[in-house]
């Protein structure tokens, strides 16, 4: 008898499904109307700078709320200048927001010190999404932006599943080491069946304010033509702005800071065709 053992058959890898259907876990937030996600693949392209000014926007034509769901590294107290503010607490245990320009304002960084870092992984984040979601006083909401953390992981994945998530707008930045990031987060939602309300292409160009002109910050690559086959709108470019930059800093938003701007039309434009997006026009 021989000792040859032969290889197990070559199996292409298959993850075994979850019990059950995780989307079955979805259920409205009490009160709020639509829920619209800012999401990107790759990070710091801007998202949470887009979140907080569209929110500003939109808070003037509608009642708003910003979910700052970045557990890992929230952005949103200070860019409304709420660094070190506790929320307080109802009598029914919900977190009360805090209300900046007009904005019912949520943050992990609220009740977890700046410098501090989250390691919660799996379960917990999925609990801390959900109470971020639902132990939250948000009182009567037309509209819920959801400023995510970069990427496809945990974090979207427990949003969409606790929450049907009305919209979502991708954040770009224009060369092409970008485009695959922003592929796999078109995938992600295109799969899921969240609508793509849109891109917006963020650091688009620099405007010389002398001549003009329109320089480019970054080499423009494919982004356009994979929107066009996508059949997904560019909503907005957004230029870089140095005082974009320095508003967030400061913790007034930018469109706050500056409302006679050409960028503060760009959100309040970007505002305007969301609104149509999620057919809150008529509020
Ligand atoms: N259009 C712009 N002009 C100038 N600065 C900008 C612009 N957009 C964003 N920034 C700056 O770029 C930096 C990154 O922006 P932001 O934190 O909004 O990105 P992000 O995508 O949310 O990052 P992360 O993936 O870490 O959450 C910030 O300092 C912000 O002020
Ligand atoms: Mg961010």
């Amino acid at each position: 008898m021989s000792n040859e053992t032969t290889p197990p058959a070559q199996r292409p890898y298959q993850p075994r499904p979850p019990a059950g259907n995780p989307f079955d876990q979805q259920k409205g937030i009490t009160g709020v109307k639509k829920i619209l996600a800012v999401s990107s693949g790759k990070g710091g392209v801007g998202k949470s700078t887009i979140a907080a000014n569209l929110a500003v926007a939109l808070s003037r034509r509608v009642k708003t709320g910003l979910l700052d769901a970045d557990i890992y590294g929230p952005s949103q107290p200070r860019m409304f200048g709420a660094l070190n503010q506790r929320p307080q607490i109802t009598s029914e245990q919900k977190l009360i927001p805090i209300t900046r320009h007009g904005v019912k304002l949520m943050s992990i960084g609220f009740v977890v010190d700046e410098d501090s870092a989250v390691v919660w992984r799996g379960p917990m984040l999925f609990k801390a999404i959900d109470q971020f979601l639902r132990d939250v006083a948000w009182g009567e909401l037309d509209v819920l932006v959801v400023d995510l953390p970069p990427g496809t992981g945990d974090v979207q994945l427990s949003l969409v599943q606790k929450v049907p998530v009305d919209g979502v707008i991708v954040i770009a930045t224009p060369q092409n080491i970008a485009l695959s990031d922003v592929k796999k987060s078109v995938d992600m939602f295109q799969r899921i069946g969240t609508p793509i309300l849109g891109a917006v292409e963020n650091m688009s160009y620099l405007l010389d304010e002398a001549s003009g002109q329109k320089m480019a910050l970054y080499p423009k690559g494919d982004l356009l033509a994979y929107l066009d086959a996508k059949k997904i709108p560019m909503l907005s470019e957004m230029p870089f702005q140095p005082k974009i930059a320095l508003a967030a800093e400061t913790g007034v938003p930018y469109i706050e800071s500056y409302p006679q701007a050409s960028e503060s039309a760009v959100f309040t434009d970007l505002a305007d065709q969301i609104l149509r997006g999620l057919k809150l026009e008529h509020v």
